[in-house]
């Protein structure tokens, strides 16, 4: 990917996901809490975040697929549901990046169906302007114009996940 630029080093994501983990330990701190990852893209994040965390989590992680290319279709479609009891319990949605709002608003609504007595949303990313549906991130670590990114979880068709900074593509 030769056309990709910087927005975010290595070094700028390892301090804020440090920030917002913190924050996170100190809301969660005696809570029971379930940690859903949204497979694939937050994975890199979530991983990152969960191991600078010391609140006590049980981790899970939930498919969906909306994104084709460089827009978003829309549709919403459950891949891959959790298998954790969330009833009673805290849920934390571990999500890359929040555009439209339309893939976290299916997985909030999807969670909130199961019981529990919170769900929240921590995002890597957000795309404020590009906000269709009423729904915000509780945490969130860097927030974006209306750029594409790739690397550090985010991909273009695929391929761009393992880049190990948060790049754009310049168009
Ligand atoms: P939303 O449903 O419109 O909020 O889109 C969320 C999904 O779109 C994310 O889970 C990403 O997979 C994808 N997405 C949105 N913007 C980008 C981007 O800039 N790069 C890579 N994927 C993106
Ligand atoms: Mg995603």
């Amino acid at each position: 990917m030769d056309n990709l630029k910087v927005l975010f080093t290595r070094d700028e994501i390892d301090a804020r996901e440090t920030e917002v983990a913190k924050k996170l330990d100190e809301d969660y701190k005696g809570k029971e809490v379930v940690v859903v990852c949204i497979l694939n893209g937050a994975v890199f994040f979530a991983v990152d975040v969960m191991k600078k965390m010391k609140t006590e989590l049980v981790f899970d992680t939930l498919q969906v697929s909306s994104y084709v290319g460089t827009e978003s279709t829309g549709n919403v479609i459950l891949k891959k549901d959790i298998e954790a009891d969330v009833k009673g319990k805290e849920v934390l949605i571990l999500e890359d990046i929040i555009d439209t709002g339309k893939t976290l608003k299916f997985v909030k609504n999807h969670l909130m169906s199961k019981g529990p007595n919170s769900v929240k949303i921590c995002t890597f990313v957000d795309k404020k302007a590009r906000r269709e549906e009423n729904i915000e991130s509780d945490y969130n670590c860097f927030t974006i114009d209306n750029k594409f990114v790739v690397g550090y979880g985010f991909d273009i068709d695929g391929v761009g996940r393992n880049i190990p900074y948060i790049g754009y593509i310049e168009q």
